[in-house]
């Protein structure tokens, strides 16, 4: 007989996208819920007594007053920035130089690739993170080391091997062609082996020729059920360089429409700056947006427009950023998108941040039929969250009068420390 695992606690799940429409009709919120699963996915969610009755034999865990969830989804990472995270005083192409190129330099080492892969994971699940897409570094070692790792710890994630050719130092220079054949046998082993999704990664216009970018584009068209990850309009610095490296490109989204870098699969990073043209033709596409919003307060990117986006029916997800982001939690991450909705002169409802950290995400990674949310028959990757985490939240958590102002502290103040446990296919992993 199967083990069945039931959950009970506050559970929290989506029915629709509270971007579009009201959020009180998109949530289904309760109070005394439960959510049940075996083999890895979820059997059966709801009021507890009622799924409790159903599953006489199950293990029953019992979270009190804790809040059920789907584990966070962190849609755009780079795995091998976890050791320089928080450095301080650069802006974009200064830090990409000064310290993201000299640390991605020794994943040309396997041990060093697979001790930070393994690093970062641990971190990501300690923050209730379950899925994530990351990027690489050139070295095909790189992208081994974290699938193995990934699969060890049998999370669903998406990753690929970032491709430069230009604008880089030497030893983290490949060419358009060995970028495509090493993209290509590495899609080959990894992509939909297990949870392993791959991703074609050009890293971004300026370190990637014309003949590079058309080589991805060509690996693309000829592995369409590929995700394609890439950066769009971060700093008005390095679009001005696209504009001096790209003359002919009507912008900067250009430079990926023209080698066939652009579609509904593809995933596009940042996409502060965006001119009218380029916000038309990503929701034309129904092409994928990643707001990182600790990173663009981090280093000094802008202000992205979620509610312009996200409120107009865009393909928007959430991301860390790491370690251009400044956390590895997606709660600290959904309190920067909120200050950010705030200087915008709009408030993101707490609703609005959960679904963007679970659902949103998900979507952006073409994922949300099996991850995502608390669902029958999706894959059963779940957070269980302490409202009342530290001193603070717990005095704030005491006087909340319904279940967002409960929640909202949490959002705005919480961090690992209110991960009391994680479940990633259906078994406890912290
Ligand atoms: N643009 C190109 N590469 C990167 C990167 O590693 N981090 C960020 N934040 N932006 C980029
Ligand atoms: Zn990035």
């Amino acid at each position: 007989m199967t083990q069945v695992t039931v959950l009970k606690g506050q559970t929290l799940r989506f029915s629709s996208n509270p971007f579009l429409g009201n959020w009180g009709d998109a949530i289904d919120f309760k109070s005394r819920g439960a959510v049940a699963m075996a083999d890895g996915k979820i059997l059966d969610h709801g009021e507890a007594d009622i799924v409790v009755a159903k599953f006489p034999q199950a293990d029953v865990r019992d979270y009190g007053s804790d809040l059920i969830m789907a584990g966070f989804v962190d849609a755009h990472v780079h795995y091998p920035q976890t050791a320089i995270i928080a450095s301080w005083g650069k802006r974009l192409i200064d830090w990409l130089n000064g310290y993201t190129f000299p640390e991605e330099m020794k994943f040309n080492n396997d041990d060093y690739a697979t001790d930070i892969a393994g690093r970062y994971l641990d971190l990501a699940l300690a923050h209730g993170t379950t899925s994530v897409a990351s990027y690489c570094t050139i070295h095909p070692q790189s992208v081994d080391a974290f699938f193995t790792q990934a699969e060890a710890r049998q999370m669903r994630v998406v990753a690929g091997k970032t491709c430069m050719d230009r604008n880089a130092p030497d030893g983290l220079c490949d060419t358009a062609q060995s970028a495509y054949d090493d993209s290509k046998t590495l899609l080959d082993r990894w992509h939909k082996r297990g949870r392993a999704e791959y991703a074609i990664t050009p890293r971004f216009s300026p370190t990637s020729t014309p003949d590079q970018l058309a080589a991805m584009g060509a690996l693309w068209a000829e592995h369409p059920s590929c995700l394609m990850q890439t950066h769009l309009s971060e700093q008005t610095d390095e679009i001005t360089w696209v504009r001096e490296l790209f003359p002919n490109a009507r912008d900067y989204l250009d430079t990926y429409e023209q080698f066939g870098l652009l579609g509904a699969k593809g995933l596009y990073g940042h996409a502060i700056h965006l001119e009218p043209r380029e916000i038309d033709r990503l929701k034309e596409l129904n092409a994928g947006i990643v707001h990182c919003p600790t990173s663009n307060t981090f280093i000094g990117s802008g202000l992205f427009d979620l509610m312009g986006l996200a409120g107009t029916g865009h393909r928007v997800g959430l991301a860390t950023d790491t370690g251009g982001g400044s956390s590895f939690s997606m709660l600290r991450t959904m309190a920067a998108a909120y200050e950010i909705g705030q200087l915008h002169g709009t408030a993101i409802h707490p609703s609005q941040l959960l679904w963007l950290a679970t659902v949103g995400s998900a979507r952006s990674l073409h994922m949300d039929d099996k991850i995502g949310n608390i669902d029958k028959d999706l894959e059963a990757d779940l957070v269980v969250i302490d409202l009342a985490s530290t001193r603070a939240i717990e005095q704030r958590y005491a006087a909340a009068k319904d279940e967002w102002s409960a929640i909202f502290p949490t959002i705005m103040m919480g961090d690992d420390r209110a991960i009391r446990s994680v479940w990633v296919n259906g078994s406890e992993v912290s």
